[in-house]
């Protein structure tokens, strides 16, 4: 499915992964309807003002994102995909100096990055089923943000990788619910990438983890990220898969 011309939801679309793809879209001629409890960048919505629309949404409320599409639908047009990328990191030991972890904490993770993610995916899907069929008998597409940490989850990542691990493990059970929609879903996992959530991260770790990427010896840059979302959309062929983009980074235990 091209791209150009189509409506697309984002969810954290106000910044990093999300703003980058959100972006490169609208770029290329795509409508883009923004879920992000933050509002984005004024220099994305000045440069698009007719094609972007946004409302305040939390992705692990149902209401929410009902009437987030509905309103989006009914100023852009119909949904034909969806890139999901809000999503909290969190870290903390199992046992650490104030005995075990939080449970609240290791809820909250899931909520967010697992049970909003599915939230997101289910309703666009529904949206998109209502769609006419277009080339193959597609009708469009979703793409959901995991992480390499799903697979070498590091010392303190037992709510992220928990989350992640829940979200690459989607995507295969989803692409096959949703084949007979014409829907093809895919999970990109990302390796390390220069966004607000990584600039969060101690320069201890953020070393340690430069010098575990084998090449390219850097961060990932957001827009190789919407890139590879784009390229997901675009070819029909990909569908049930989690596909790292990491720099053959494989994470050490810290
Ligand atoms: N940056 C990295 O290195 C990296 C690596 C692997 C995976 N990821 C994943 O990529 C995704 C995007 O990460 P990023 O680095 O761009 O982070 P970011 O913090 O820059 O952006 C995340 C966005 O999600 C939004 N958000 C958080 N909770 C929300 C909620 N309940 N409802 C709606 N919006 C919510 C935030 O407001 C923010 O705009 C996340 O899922 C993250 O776990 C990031």
């Amino acid at each position: 499915m091209r791209i150009d011309g189509q409506t697309i939801l984002v969810s954290g679309g106000s910044s990093g992964l999300g703003a980058a793809t959100a972006r490169r879209f609208l770029a290329q001629g795509a409508s883009i309807i923004i879920a992000d409890l933050a509002s984005p960048d004024t220099s994305l919505t000045d440069d698009y003002q007719t094609r972007i629309f946004y409302q305040p949404t939390n992705v692990t409320l149902d209401e929410d994102v009902r009437s987030l599409i509905a309103e989006g639908q009914n100023r852009l047009g119909p949904l034909r995909g969806a890139v999901t990328c809000a999503g909290i990191a969190h870290a903390e030991r199992v046992v650490g100096r104030d005995g075990a972890a939080s449970l609240d904490a290791f809820r909250k993770v899931i909520e967010v990055n697992l049970i909003g993610t599915f939230n997101v995916a289910r309703l666009a899907a529904k949206a998109i089923a209502k769609q006419e069929p277009m080339e193959d008998g597609e009708r469009g597409a979703i793409v959901m943000t995991a992480s390499i940490a799903a697979f070498d989850g590091q010392i303190g990542q037992s709510a992220y990788s928990a989350s992640k691990g829940g979200v690459a493990a989607l995507a295969l059970p989803l692409a096959r619910d949703l084949a007979k929609h014409g829907i093809r879903v895919n999970a990109i996992a990302p390796g390390v990438f220069e966004t607000p959530m990584f600039a969060g991260v101690s320069d201890e770790i953020r070393a340690s983890l430069i010098q575990q990427i084998p090449f390219p010896h850097r961060l990932g840059h957001a827009d190789e990220f919407a890139a590879l979302a784009q390229q997901i959309i675009e070819n029909v062929m990909l569908n049930g898969a989690t596909i790292r983009l990491d720099g053959a980074l494989r994470m050490g235990a810290k």
